[in-house]
C-alpha cells in the first residue's frame, strides 16, 4: 500500500481537535493533535500519539506530564497555530488566555474541556509514540460545539434532521382538537402536567426545593429563557441555560421575542451551543408566529438538534408558531410528527 493512499484513507476519518501542552525547564510547549482517544474509565486513562521527530514528543517524554485542551468550533485559528501552520507566529501561546493545571501545564481558559495527565505509559507506535496519560484533573470551562477535522479541512458538526418532532400545543380548554392531539402523541399545554416557568437570566429561578417538589408530584419541569435570540444577550442566555440544567430541569427551552424577530443565523448560533449545555435534558424552542422567517427558524432549530416545539392550535387566538405550519414543514422534511385526523381532513 502506498503512503499517499494511506494518508487519503486516514483523512476520511473525522476527529475532534485538541492542543497537547507540557512544561519543563525550557518553558511551556504545545502542539495540535487529532490522535487523542479515551482509553479507560477506571483508572481514567487517555492516549495521544506524537511523531517521534517532533520537539513535542521529546519534551513530553522528559516532563512525564501533559494537558489536553479540546478546541471549540470557533478555535480553528488556534488549531492552525499549534500545528505550525501560521509561520508568522513564533510564540504559539502569545495573546491567548491560559490557565495552569494542578500539574503545572497550560490549558486554554476557553477550551471546551481540558484534562490534566501524568504519563502512565509510552509505547512505541512506528514513527510515533503512543502516550497513555492517567487523568488527574479535568474540567469543562466552555461547553460549546466542537471543532472537527476531516479530509484535511476544519469543520463543525452538521447535525442531521431529527427523526420526529414532539409538540406541545397551546389551546384553550375544551378546544375540539385537544383529544385528537393527545391521541396523536402531542402534549396539550393546558393539561397541566408540567411545572413550567420562564426567566430572562440566571437570577430569579425557582428554588431547588420547588423543582424537587414538582418532580415528586410527577410533573415535568420545564424552564424557558425569554428573548433567547437577541444577539446582545448571547452570553447571558447560555449562562441561563447552564443554570437551568444545574437546577435539574427536564426540559430547557429557548423562546423568541414576539417583538424582535430572530434571524436564522442567530437561532443557529444560540441553539448550537445551548443544545450542548441542555443535554441530557430535552431542548425545546418556542418561536414567534409573526416572524416571516418562522419556518426557516424551525428548520434551523431542527438542524441544531431540537425536536421539541411549542405551537399554537388554529383559532386559539394566541401568539406563537401555528401548529399546522410546523406540521406542514415536518411533512415536507419527512420528519415524523403527531398524526392528527382532524388536520388531515
Ligand atoms: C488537525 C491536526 C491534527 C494533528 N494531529 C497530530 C497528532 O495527533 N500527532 C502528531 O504527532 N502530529 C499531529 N499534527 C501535526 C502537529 O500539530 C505539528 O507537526 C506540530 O507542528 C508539532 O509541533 P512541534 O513541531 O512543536 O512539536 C496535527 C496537525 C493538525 C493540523
Amino acid at each position: 500500500m502506498d503512503g499517499q493512499t494511506f494518508r487519503t484513507v486516514l483523512g476520511q476519518w473525522p476527529s475532534g481537535v485538541c492542543v497537547v501542552t507540557t512544561t519543563g525547564p525550557q518553558g511551556v510547549h504545545g502542539m495540535t493533535a487529532s490522535s487523542f482517544s479515551s482509553v479507560s474509565l477506571d483508572p481514567p486513562l487517555v492516549s495521544v500519539c506524537l511523531g517521534n521527530h517532533l520537539p513535542s514528543r521529546a519534551l513530553l517524554g522528559e516532563a512525564g506530564k501533559f494537558a489536553i485542551s479540546f478546541l471549540g468550533k470557533d478555535q480553528a485559528h488556534i488549531g492552525r497555530r499549534f500545528a505550525g501552520q501560521v509561520p508568522e507566529i513564533t510564540d504559539r501561546f502569545a495573546g491567548l488566555d491560559w490557565a495552569t493545571t494542578p500539574n503545572g501545564c497550560p490549558v486554554l481558559a476557553d477550551a471546551v474541556a481540558w484534562l490534566d495527565c501524568r504519563v502512565a505509559h509510552a509505547y512505541p507506535g512506528g514513527d510515533h509514540t503512543i502516550f497513555v496519560g492517567e487523568v488527574t484533573e479535568a474540567a469543562t470551562p466552555r461547553l460549546i460545539s466542537p471543532l472537527l477535522f476531516h479530509s484535511r479541512n476544519w469543520g463543525q458538526v452538521a447535525d442531521p434532521l431529527p427523526a420526529s418532532v414532539q409538540l406541545t400545543v397551546d389551546l384553550p380548554a375544551g378546544h375540539p382538537l385537544a383529544d385528537d392531539l393527545r391521541r396523536g402523541g402531542a402534549r396539550v399545554r393546558t393539561d397541566g402536567r408540567c411545572f413550567e416557568f420562564v426567566t430572562d437570566g440566571p437570577a430569579g429561578l425557582p428554588s431547588p426545593e420547588r423543582v424537587v417538589a414538582a418532580k415528586r408530584a410527577g410533573h415535568t419541569v420545564v424552564g424557558y429563557v425569554t428573548d433567547a435570540f437577541d444577539p446582545r444577550r448571547e452570553d447571558e442566555v447560555l449562562a441561563t441555560v447552564s443554570a437551568l440544567n444545574a437546577l435539574g430541569c427536564d426540559e430547557i427551552g429557548c423562546a423568541e421575542s414576539e417583538l424582535t424577530p430572530a434571524s436564522p443565523l442567530q437561532v443557529r448560533r444560540v441553539l448550537q451551543d445551548a443544545v450542548v449545555r441542555v443535554r441530557p435534558a430535552t431542548p425545546r424552542v418556542r418561536l414567534s408566529g409573526s416572524n416571516r422567517l418562522a419556518l426557516v427558524n424551525a428548520l434551523v432549530a431542527m438542524k441544531s438538534g431540537v425536536s421539541h416545539f411549542d405551537v399554537v392550535a388554529p383559532g386559539a387566538g394566541r401568539a406563537g408558531l401555528p401548529l399546522d405550519d410546523l406540521l406542514h414543514l415536518s411533512r415536507q422534511l419527512e420528519v415524523a410528527g403527531p398524526d392528527l385526523a382532524q388536520l388531515r381532513e
